[in-house]
């Protein structure tokens, strides 16, 4: 696992002492092409990285962008508490890091640049949903 996280940008600057920490709290998923990982509205327990394949995500039935290896989404209703702004769905068959909420937090409060890295794709997204 160490391996592949080290693989990963999101994680890849962090201490040897965080990607242990990290290495209990993260899980793997598979999800085969045409599946749909969350739906608008739904409540948001995770957040999400490509490992490898490619993800749509649509919103209002409109797709908003395609995001394939080393992209991560679900962090936005994660950050705001509030409900997924967009359905993802797979455009590939797809494996995916998944990390709680509370894990997630922890990080970005542990680890500024992480934190700046995810906030700045949030603004970007949020100013491309209006
Ligand atoms: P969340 O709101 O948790 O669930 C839907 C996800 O889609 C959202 O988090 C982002 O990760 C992702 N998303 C929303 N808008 C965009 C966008 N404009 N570009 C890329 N990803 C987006």
């Amino acid at each position: 696992m160490i391996e592949i996280l080290k693989k990963i940008p999101f994680f890849a600057q962090l201490p040897k002492k965080d990607l242990d920490v990290i290495i209990a709290q993260v899980k793997m998923d598979y999800f085969p092409a045409g599946y749909t990982v969350f739906r608008q509205g739904d409540s948001a327990p995770l957040m999400y990285i490509i490992k490898r394949g490619t993800v749509r995500v649509v919103r209002d039935g409109r797709v908003l962008a395609e995001l394939s290896d080393n992209a991560f989404f679900g962090e936005m209703a994660l950050v705001s508490n509030e409900r997924r702004n967009a359905t993802v769905e797979t455009v590939t068959d797809v494996e995916l890091l998944t990390l709680g909420r509370d894990d997630f937090k922890n990080l970005m409060s542990a680890n500024p640049d992480i934190a700046s890295m995810v906030s700045y794709e949030v603004v970007r997204r949020a100013n491309a949903l209006s």
